[in-house]
């Protein structure tokens, strides 16, 4: 299979690249490398590579391609509210552009990055595919718009789907660690403190970010009638968390560390507890490599290997805001957006 990925140079698109290839497939890349330099360790390369801009992505480089996964997007709540039009011309229309380009092409085969962030404040927890949407932010809203849209150009020889994968974390080449995991161990090991920014009682579904690469791989390979115009949640029943475990857990990684409960966000909206039996349902043979104590100590023992510190925990390389903040003003991206 020849399969077209943007955001390839991402947290979760330098794993889905070397599965892929693993897998036997062909990849093209589309990436503006808005983090380049911010690689922890090499990287898998794609057969193919193109340096530009999501929004610019013509038929003609899709065509040939017998699937698009779809994952370049502004990755960032905080960054979807400092600029919600920059958000939503990235996120969500060229999503849209994107899949009327392939579907112009004749690429049969559309799977889109969304998120489990599109239920919000659940009216309920352990929240399926079929409840209401209750999106909290500009990049929520990007995702929820997007499978909407999309869902109409669905066809006979144009199957788009939509994984909405919980939050990741683990470990990547390309790591991040402004996800809550990933910050709360990088806080633990360079500062001693495990710092949670609520009371810790929200739940969170989680999942590692090449669980999710997975999901792709099982996409790219199930039968089209399988996974045509679905909405499916990526993650586990097993692996939703309060953040307060979370930190427990991290604290038995890391004894010496103390639990800080900073309270700083007040109230956290974002409390939700996601079901992911239709998962299960749709691809039996789809198993999590992961549990969160597994990626934890993965993740734990890679940051000590790297001698990671309070420089690296305060710095741009790790944190999407801080270095996206510094290229927009580089790639003029606002200018584009407006
Ligand atoms: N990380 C998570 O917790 C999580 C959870 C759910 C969904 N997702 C979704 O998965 C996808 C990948 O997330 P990630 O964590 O790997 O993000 P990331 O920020 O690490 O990677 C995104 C990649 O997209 C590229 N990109 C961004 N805007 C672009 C543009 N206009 N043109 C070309 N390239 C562009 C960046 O250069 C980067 O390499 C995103 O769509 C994200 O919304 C992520």
């Amino acid at each position: 299979m020849n399969v077209f990925v943007t955001g390839h140079q991402g947290y979760i698109g330098v794993h889905l690249v070397e599965l892929l290839q693993a897998a036997g497939h062909s990849v093209t890349g589309c990436d503006l490398n808005l983090f380049e330099g911010c690689e922890w360790e090499p990287v898998a390369r794609p057969e193919r590579e193109i340096v530009k801009d999501v929004r610019e992505i013509s038929a003609e480089d899709l065509r040939g391609h017998d699937a698009v996964c779809h994952l370049a997007a502004i990755s960032n709540d905080p960054m979807g509210d400092l600029n919600p039009e920059l958000t939503l011309s990235i996120n969500r229309d060229a999503s849209i552009q994107i899949a009327k380009r392939a579907k112009e092409a004749g690429v049969p085969r559309y799977l889109f990055s969304g998120s489990c962030s599109v239920y919000g404040k659940g009216e309920k927890l352990d929240l399926q595919e079929t409840d209401p949407l209750n999106p909290l932010t500009a990049y929520a809203q990007s995702k929820i718009e997007t499978e909407e849209a999309v869902s109409k150009l669905a066809d006979d020889d144009f199957s788009p789907a939509y994984l909405r994968n919980a939050t990741a974390y683990g470990h990547s080449p390309m790591l991040r660690i402004d996800l809550v995991v990933n910050n709360l161990l990088g806080s633990a090991l360079s500062y001693g403190e495990i710092r949670i920014k609520s009371d810790g009682s929200p739940w969170r579904p989680l999942v590692h970010c090449r669980d999710i690469a997975h999901a792709f791989v099982a996409f790219c390979n199930a039968p089209r009638e399988v996974i045509h115009n679905q909405a499916v949640n990526i993650g586990g029943d097993s692996e939703n968390y309060q953040v307060k475990d979370v930190g427990d857990m991290v604290q038995k990684l890391i004894p010496s560390a103390t639990v800080a409960y900073t309270g700083e966000v007040g109230e956290d909206p974002r409390n939700y507890r996601v079901n992911f039996a239709k998962l299960s349902e749709l691809l039996p043979e789809f198993k999590l490599e992961y549990t969160l104590a597994r990626g934890m100590e993965e993740l734990h023992a890679k940051m000590v290997e790297h001698g990671f510190s309070q420089q690296d925990f305060e710095g741009d390389q790790f944190v999407r805001l801080r270095t996206l903040t510094k290229r927009l003003e580089k790639l003029d991206l606002c200018e584009q957006a407006s």
